[in-house]
């Protein structure tokens, strides 16, 4: 297989998910360019509509409009989060500190997956949360209300927890100190309470401090290409006997980036041209050429920093020499799959050689050509890393679900057929 082109990956998802929820709530008319418009955005964008914004339909290529109001409205029906996690943890933080009670549900992968981790500390601040399937997960009540500050130590590195307490800050108007056991997670949030004037900075000991100091506007928006997305063509172009890819206008915010160091470190060959910055984050293109690979050890403090990436990196240490050991990565088991589980799984479905021993993964490379059944739970991330290993030559992988791929990346499938050419 070879690779050729320059692609231009759809939006990023996490920014997209924030720009939207900012917008909602600035008095005003926001405009958001280059947003991410995949299911997952599209969830974001139907649950603020219920909640009074007004959002022009998200169209690839178009920039959305959202005219926000600064308070949100009772909702009349419950909140449906479709498929996305960050929607959910990202608006309890806003809802807490609003005095009225939403119900929010999702699909059945959303459903399954813990709230509490944010429930816990938005009820500490005075939030009151009722679980109606009697335990951790959706469907939730939230009634939000007059807030406290909070000091809060994670018991998990999370951008989600991390960003859900600082936004009940913003919309509550109060002081929140949070700190992340280890490695640092995505600092969108971050980034954007700061243009806004807000005060949020690093204290000692990983702690981050936010004062609500600021205030929200509406503003305009270029959202740079979703690093989390370019990963899965990085693969294909890695693993490609031949040719050269060019991935145009990524985020390269080093929280986002984790996946590029490990490549780099197996022996990948990737490298950053025309760096420049979009939406206050570094963006670059990404020049791929193929490479072979070598096995490495993922530590524990890496793992925040490229968390999404790990069904890709998996798949490319199946085709690497030596033990690739991913280390402490359990959180995977509570993402939109047991992802943990489901890697394994598959790799060894398609002849590969993967275990999970305690909260680590194994992943041993080997050069047999990759055939066998993959079954993706529906999880948009598994579909794409399993597509990727299908491109080998000679290869004869049946993903079970590709159509999964529209929560993060509508037309995947199509994109890398069309740059990994046999
Ligand atoms: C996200 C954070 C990550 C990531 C998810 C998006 C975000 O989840 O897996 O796809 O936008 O904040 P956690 O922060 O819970 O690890």
């Amino acid at each position: 297989m070879i690779v050729r082109g320059t692609v231009r990956v759809p939006g990023d998802k996490s920014i997209t998910h924030r720009a939207l929820l900012f917008a909602a709530l600035a008095g005003g008319r926001s405009h958001v360019g280059g947003a991410l418009t995949s299911l997952d955005a599209k969830s974001s964008a139907r649950v603020l509509r219920a909640l009074g914004a007004t959002i022009s339909p998200l169209v690839p290529g178009r920039i959305v409009v959202v005219r926000g109001r600064k308070r949100f409205v009772r909702p009349e029906a419950t909140l449906d989060c479709g498929n996305s996690g960050t929607t959910t943890r990202l608006l309890l933080g806003l809802l807490a500190a609003h005095p009225f009670r939403a119900t929010l549900t999702g699909d059945a992968s959303l459903r399954r997956r813990p709230m509490r981790r944010v429930t816990t500390p938005l009820t500490a601040m005075g939030a009151r949360f009722e679980e109606s399937a009697g335990r951790d997960g959706l469907p939730l009540v939230v009634r939000g209300g007059k807030l406290a500050a909070l000091r809060y130590e994670q018991p998990v590195s999370s951008a989600q927890i991390k960003s859900s307490l600082l936004l009940a800050g913003l919309a509550g108007g109060v002081a929140v100190d949070v700190r992340e056991p280890h490695g640092r997670s995505r600092d969108h949030t971050e980034r954007m309470l700061r243009a806004f004037g807000y005060d949020v900075h690093d204290g000692v000991e990983g702690w981050i401090h936010f004062r609500p100091t600021g205030r929200l506007e509406p503003f305009d928006l270029q959202v740079p290409g979703d690093p989390s997305s370019a990963a899965f063509l990085v693969g294909a172009g890695t693993l490609a006997q031949g040719g050269e890819l060019r991935l145009s206008g990524v985020g390269v915010n080093p929280t986002r980036i984790g996946f590029l160091d490990v490549v780099t470190r197996m022996g990948g060959k990737v490298f950053l041209d025309a760096a420049g910055e979009e939406g206050g984050e570094p963006v670059a293109d990404l020049v791929i050429h193929p490479a072979p690979l070598q096995a490495t050890e993922i530590v524990a403090g890496e793992i925040p920093g490229l968390i999404d990436e790990i069904p890709l990196l998996a798949v490319l240490a199946a085709r690497a020499e030596g033990t690739t050991i991913f280390r402490q990565v359990g959180e995977l088991r509570v993402k939109e799959s047991d992802r943990l589980g489901l890697i394994a799984e598959n790799l060894r479905a398609v002849g590969m050689l993967a275990e999970v021993r305690g909260e680590d993964l194994h992943v041993t490379g080997s050069e047999r050509t990759p055939a066998g059944k993959v079954r993706t739970e529906g999880d948009h991330r598994i579909a794409m890393a399993f597509a990727v290993l299908g491109t080998l030559p000679g290869a004869q992988v049946k993903v079970d679900d590709m159509a999964c791929a529209a929560v993060s990346f509508p037309g995947f499938a199509k994109v890398l057929r069309s740059v990994a050419v046999k």
